[in-house]
């Protein structure tokens, strides 16, 4: 094994969890595991090792109901890189079209031997349901409006790795909170190691009641640009709108895009994220999207390590 590798060591015997369902449900100290593993696979890749066969024999299948390109490919690399088997699952060519429901199709792939089973689907807590169904590892690559708890680990590794912690650091999430899972699984793990959270957007999109958990509400974007270190453009949402009002996407790319003038009124040494697909010139201008302060690539990059980081705590040594 490599020298960056060798400080993985074993899963910790603290680690107790089969299934990744949500940040929610994690301590401060089991998210720290995750980001802290994930951090010893990201500098192997960095020095060039990019597979390590720890997951030999297991397989792990991608259940995706809803689009994604970066989420599961990144699944599927991942689970290659660490030299288990993959089966991509694809809803639109399967039997559920023929009455099956989600559970058999679950459990019949399960039949198959499989060790962990990677979930995408529009409706919150099909993942949950499907954990409490089965018996291999569970992994939430995004629910509905729920959670989307690798894109937020991703998130916070890539902050962690710009600006050397969490504590301490006003993080604002600025876009359409009411239907993104990105923004749930950030609001949860960022509290939970410590940041001050802000959730920004036009007022349809973001509730007041977010005060209530301790999370500051914005409807300016304007107003908190000097305030914050991190800024985490999120998309609007517009496969999840069920016909709540929406300003137009030329008043909303005027009032929250990231641009160059709002840019020059931030504290200055800023860190701009986006969990992708970003939508050139609504959430972002291409000039900050393609800056010096934008992590957007280095994301995609974390994702894959995180995600190596959760397939092996989740799936070594269990069947
Ligand atoms: C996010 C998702 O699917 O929730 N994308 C992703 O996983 N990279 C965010 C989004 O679609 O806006």
């Amino acid at each position: 094994m490599s020298t960056e590798l060798a400080e993985l060591g074993a899963v910790p015997a603290s680690w107790t969890r089969r299934h990744l369902l949500g940040l929610e449900e994690l301590s401060a100290e089991e998210i720290t595991t995750i980001l802290d593993k994930a951090q010893v696979f990201r500098d192997a890749m960095a020095a060039g090792r990019q597979k390590t066969p720890l997951l030999v024999g297991k397989t792990c299948v991608n259940l995706f109901f809803e689009n994604s390109t970066r989420t599961r490919t990144s699944f599927s690399l991942a689970a290659r890189r660490l030299g288990a088997d993959t089966i991509d699952f694809s809803a639109s060519t399967s039997s559920l079209s023929k009455g099956e429901t989600v559970i058999d199709t679950a459990k019949n792939l399960e039949a198959m031997g499989v060790d962990a089973m990677i979930v995408r689907h529009r409706t919150p807590g099909t993942p949950k349901l499907l954990a409490e169904n089965l018996n291999c590892s569970v992994i939430n690559a995004g629910d509905g409006a729920h959670e989307h708890p690798t894109q937020g680990l991703l998130d916070i590794l890539t902050i962690r790795q710009r600006k050397g912690r969490i504590e301490g650091l006003t993080v604002a999430l600025v876009g359409d909170i009411a239907h993104s899972r990105t923004a749930r699984s950030n609001i949860w793990g960022l509290k939970k190691l410590g940041a001050h959270v802000i959730v920004c957007g036009p007022s349809t999109l973001v509730s007041p009641r977010w005060a209530e958990i301790g999370i500051e509400y914005s409807y300016s974007l304007d107003a908190i640009l000097p305030r914050v270190d991190v800024f985490n453009l999120l998309r609007i949402q517009f496969e999840r709108q069920y016909g709540r009002p929406f300003p137009s996407v030329r008043e909303y790319a005027h009032l929250y895009a990231m641009n160059r003038d709002r840019l020059a009124r931030t504290k200055g040494d800023i860190l701009v994220l986006a969990p992708g697909p970003i939508n050139r010139g609504v959430e972002v201008t291409p000039d900050v999207a393609d800056g010096p302060h934008s992590a957007i690539l280095e994301q995609v990059t974390n994702g894959l390590a995180v995600r190596m980081a959760v397939l092996w705590l989740l799936a070594s040594g269990r069947r």
